[in-house]
């Protein structure tokens, strides 16, 4: 199936031809606002340059800022970031361990008086309990929060991810199920909320409101109508790749397929299930050893740790390096992130075993089955080799001793430089995943997505 072809080609060539690349009346942004809000049953639509642009707006829309908390979860933390950059205490739930979503009984117990939202995230395209924490959002009179970045089209209880809460919001980059390059869009049904938020990411020239230029452009519009028509086609093939991948590993004892909610439709992103070795004796390292031989396409760990292990959120360094926003005099609340915070967390995030659930072609996916399977055999076989460096990982080794820490993004540029292979974020991001459990040489995580060098053989 083609991604990107004659309609989108078309749409860009009348943007030229147009002249005008900016929002305009009856232009493709329009179109793009309409549909999307449409499509996604929501009463607004509000496009931004990118999801997290918007997710740093939202926080002023709800009228959250210095002095406040907003409960989050530390799988992910693209809405921590957002809290930061509002002054916003972020203040970490734990995750329900079979699914790794937020979990809401956490969620009630970190409740404050500062508390002045929740925000969730459907990681990878699962749905998270909704239901009940808009329930609690009501209870306390705080708003619910959706970041649906990987979710578009995901259900729950018959109704679209992004609409449970108050806001919802969802990412365009190159690795989404909508790509258009760069941008984002945010839904909902709450006419005050959508005239706050749009205000905030379109400067005036005498802005009423702190605003800035948050804007998409007409290109990435004009790719976004054709996309939105293709999602659900898309959906329908990660879909099958996800059955065919949860299959690959149904009768192994140590793998857990990734628990669906009732009432939950999955708008798979990628796929991941649970390591846990330990039932029959098999060691990370050694399913990670046997997964490289294999030829099997996994990363393991994800962000290795919950986000309040790492320093940006322990020493934040915004607003001039002064400790905000935690000892801002506003901030009349406590901060204390020890480890033991989030404990299922902790458990299941070195756990998770994970790959990219978004080729348009089920032959991928049956190839990575089969080499899943193989991966599962040799482990248990205990017939394992040491793992080795690729020719690819000794230039992205060389790369991170030279640049680091860098993220996969950056590595990526200065691997084409180098003649490449180019690879996407997510293969980069994978491979530099893998690369963490090496040893004379291996990388570590100096960040959320960052990587540094390390020479074992040194020390
Ligand atoms: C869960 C999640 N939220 C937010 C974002 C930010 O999206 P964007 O790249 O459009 O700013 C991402 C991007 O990868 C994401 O994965």
């Amino acid at each position: 199936m083609e991604k990107f072809g004659k309609a989108e080609i078309r749409n860009l060539t009348k943007v030229i031809e147009s002249g005008c690349f900016c929002d305009k009346r009856g232009g493709f942004m329009d179109q793009f606002r309409t549909e999307f809000a449409r499509d996604l049953q929501a009463k607004h639509a509000i496009s931004g340059g990118a999801a997290m642009l918007l997710m740093h707006a939202i926080p002023g829309a709800i009228g959250a800022g210095a002095g406040d908390e907003i409960i989050v979860d530390p799988v992910v933390q693209f809405h921590a970031i957002a809290c930061l950059h509002n002054n916003i205490v972020p203040v970490w739930a734990d995750v329900r361990p079979d699914n790794f979503l937020m979990d809401p009984s956490s969620v009630e117990r970190r409740i404050t008086k500062h508390t002045k939202a929740i925000w969730v995230t459907h990681l990878w395209g699962f749905p998270a309990e909704v239901d009940k924490l808009r329930r609690i959002a009501d209870k306390h009179g705080i708003y619910l929060l959706e970041d649906c970045a990987h979710a578009i089209f995901a259900e729950y209880k018959g109704k679209y991810l992004g609409n449970w809460g108050h806001i919802g919001t969802f990412s365009f980059n190159m690795g989404k199920q909508l790509p258009t390059g760069e941008g984002g869009m945010a839904i909902t049904s709450d006419d005050k909320l959508a005239f706050e938020l749009n205000r905030r990411i379109i400067f005036g020239e005498s802005p009423e409101v702190l605003s800035s230029n948050y804007r998409m452009t007409e290109f990435q519009a004009a790719v976004g109508v054709e996309q939105l028509k293709k999602v659900p086609r898309y959906l329908k093939i990660y879909r099958e790749g996800k059955k065919i991948l949860d299959e690959a590993i149904a009768d192994c004892g140590w793998l857990d397929e990734r628990f669906v909610i009732k009432g939950g439709v999955v708008a798979p992103y990628a796929w991941s299930c649970l390591f846990h070795g330990e039932r029959k004796g098999i060691k990370l390292g050694v399913f990670k050893a046997a997964a490289k031989q294999a030829g099997a396409s996994l990363g393991f760990g994800f962000t290795q740790r919950p986000g309040y292990m790492y320093d940006m959120f322990r020493k934040p360094n915004a607003y001039g390096n002064k400790g905000c926003p935690y000892n801002c005099h506003l901030y009349k609340g406590k901060v204390d992130w020890k480890t033991g915070l989030c404990p299922v967390a902790e458990d299941v995030i070195p756990r998770l075993v994970v790959c990219n659930n978004m080729a348009l072609d089920t032959k991928i996916y049956r190839q990575n089955a089969m080499k899943i399977k193989e991966a599962i055999k040799l482990a248990e076989s205990g017939n394992v080799k040491p793992l080795d460096y690729s020719d690819l990982d000794k230039k992205i080794l060389a790369i991170v001793k030279e640049y680091g820490p860098v993220e996969p993004m950056e590595a990526i540029a200065l691997l084409d430089k180098r003649h490449g292979p180019h690879l996407d974020e997510h293969s980069m991001f994978a491979r530099m995943e893998t690369l963490r459990d090496f040893f004379p040489y291996k990388l570590s995580h100096a960040g959320p997505r960052k990587f540094a060098f390390h020479d074992l053989s040194r020390q």
